[in-house]
């Protein structure tokens, strides 16, 4: 006979048991697939990698989530059933309407995010409404469009039926917050006063929808801006200088910054405002900080740490980011620095520059490389070796610059330890590339010539084009042949009229 003492028991047991078995299934549901790892997919380049290709590089990879910056077509199209989640973004110049008028922000909408969002589509989950708007290089431009901007665009997503699973941010630069210098803690953190109503009327608005809050952080430019940052401390391996703050010891100052934010929302009332790191990556070139042995040892730090899911000591739990970035681009304004062009993960040509593990397998398999690149010919363009007189060569090295990318001759870079000849090499090899290898882009003035023998030396690098997305300069020489026959055309008619 059972008494109620035993009934009791024994539901006590099956209960113990049956939460065992959910809280086990819970866990492995949730450890691999949730606890992934975003990534920022630019495309401010000169030749363009095939979309289709990348995606598959990425599935391959095991990138779960993507980070766009407009919301290109092509690229778009490449995302059609591919279950990686994305976030695709109206730039800056775009606020201004998408402020103004809600019709704008409906056909932005309709256009961009409805047309892709179906089953089977493309996984759409945030709208980023504009790029670091409040950065402090932009002078309050966009202090007062940016919410009307991001309030049109959530409601054109609510009107389209979306706005319960997708929601609009804004990616802010973590510049706009900041603790005292007279107390250099995280818990002192605040908004910056210029920007700080602003701000918190975006976080109203967002916590309201149920957004996160998108936040930009780069350990990197702690590191670059200040010679006397220490250096262990922009890492995640531990550090021989923590900052105590209160209970709290910071080891690394992505924690640091992290938690100044959380400081900052909870003194606009907001401690429990979701947080995704928009960006956070390191470069491998253009300074002295930027190699690969450091990018690889930040991104696997950040890496790391996301799957661990301890979180940060003020904010414990779970970390959303999105690595930048993915490929490295080329044509990026290099006005913050010459590492602008170097944040990838992968080179030009979709080949990895170092190996990261992603999922925490410890496999140290390495990333796998876009596969099926198309390449332009072998062959560089370099100092024609049989010119002795090379007056106004430094003026032909400006110029072949300043049309390309020379960031890797800089000081502390991967090609700075070349000579003057090998400077002009550098500098006419890149721009005979990107112009497209023809014939007249290595002239300058009779001192150029072409080879086809590889002038890479040790870690700089010679690159080759690849054979794609040379539109935009066959555009502008073919639009330079057309006026340059219509000239001609206008100059022949004057004469014989
Ligand atoms: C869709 O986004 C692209 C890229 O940002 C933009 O050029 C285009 O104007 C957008 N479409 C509409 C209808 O706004
Ligand atoms: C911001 O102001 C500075 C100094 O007045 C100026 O040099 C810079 O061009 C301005 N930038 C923008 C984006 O307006
Ligand atoms: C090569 O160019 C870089 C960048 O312009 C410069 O710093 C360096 O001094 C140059 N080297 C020589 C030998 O001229």
């Amino acid at each position: 006979m059972f008494t109620n003492a035993h009934r009791q028991l024994i539901t006590l047991i099956l209960l113990y048991f049956s939460t065992i078995i959910i809280s086990t299934v819970t866990c492995s549901n949730s450890n691999p697939n949730n606890i992934a790892v975003g990534v920022n997919w630019g495309t401010m380049t000169s030749h363009q990698l095939p979309p289709e290709k990348v995606v598959e590089m990425m599935t391959e990879n095991g990138f779960k989530k993507v980070k766009l910056f407009e919301a290109e077509k092509r690229i778009m199209e490449a995302l059609i059933g591919s279950e990686i989640e994305v976030m695709v973004a109206i730039p800056n110049f775009m606020l201004y309407d998408m402020s103004r008028d809600p019709v704008y922000a409906d056909y932005w909408v309709d256009a961009n995010v409805t047309t892709y969002s179906y089953p089977g589509g493309v996984n759409i989950k945030y709208v980023a409404v504009g790029n670091e708007p409040f950065l402090k290089a932009y002078n309050a431009t966009y202090l007062q469009i940016t919410l009307p901007a991001l309030k049109n665009v959530q409601n054109a997503l609510n009107r389209a039926g979306l706005g319960s699973e997708i929601k609009a941010t804004v990616p802010l630069n973590a510049d706009i917050y900041e603790s005292p210098e007279s107390n250099p803690v995280p818990s002192a953190g605040d908004f910056r006063l210029e920007i700080k109503d602003a701000t918190i009327e975006i976080v109203r608005f967002l916590y309201l929808n149920d957004a996160p809050f998108t936040v930009n952080i780069y350990p990197f430019l702690s590191l670059y801006g200040n010679p006397y940052f220490p250096m262990d401390f922009a890492f995640f391996d531990g550090s021989n200088h923590p900052v105590r703050d209160g209970n709290r010891v910071y080891t690394n100052v992505f924690d640091a910054n992290y938690d100044t934010l959380v400081a900052s929302l909870t003194k606009a009332g907001y401690p429990d405002m979701k947080i995704v790191v928009g960006e956070i990556g390191w470069p491998t070139d253009g300074d002295v900080n930027a190699n690969v042995k450091n990018a690889k040892r930040f991104n696997q730090g950040v890496v790391k740490h996301v799957l661990g899911s301890k979180g940060t000591p003020a904010r414990p739990g779970r970390l959303e980011i999105y690595l930048f970035s993915l490929l490295d681009e080329n044509k990026k304004s290099i006005a913050p620095g010459s590492f602008e062009t170097h944040w990838g993960i992968f080179e030009y040509d979709g080949k990895p520059k170092y190996e990261l593990d992603l999922t925490g397998s410890k496999r140290d398999k390495g990333l796998a490389p876009v596969v099926g690149v198309q390449y332009m010919k072998r062959r560089w363009c370099v100092l024609n070796p049989r010119v002795k007189d090379l007056d106004g060569l430094a003026k032909e090295i400006d110029y072949a610059c300043s049309l390309s990318d020379c960031t890797s001759l800089g000081y502390g870079s991967s090609c700075n330890r070349l000579s003057l000849v090998g400077n002009a090499s550098y500098a006419f090899n890149m721009y005979y590339q990107l112009q497209g290898q023809s014939d007249w882009d290595c002239e300058f003035n009779g001192l150029a010539a072409v080879t086809w023998e590889d002038p890479s030396v040790g870690e700089c690098r010679f690159p080759v084009m690849i054979a794609y997305g040379t539109s935009v300069v066959v555009h502008r020489k073919i639009l330079k042949v057309l006026l340059g026959l219509l000239e001609g055309c206008i100059v022949f008619l004057l004469l014989v009229s």
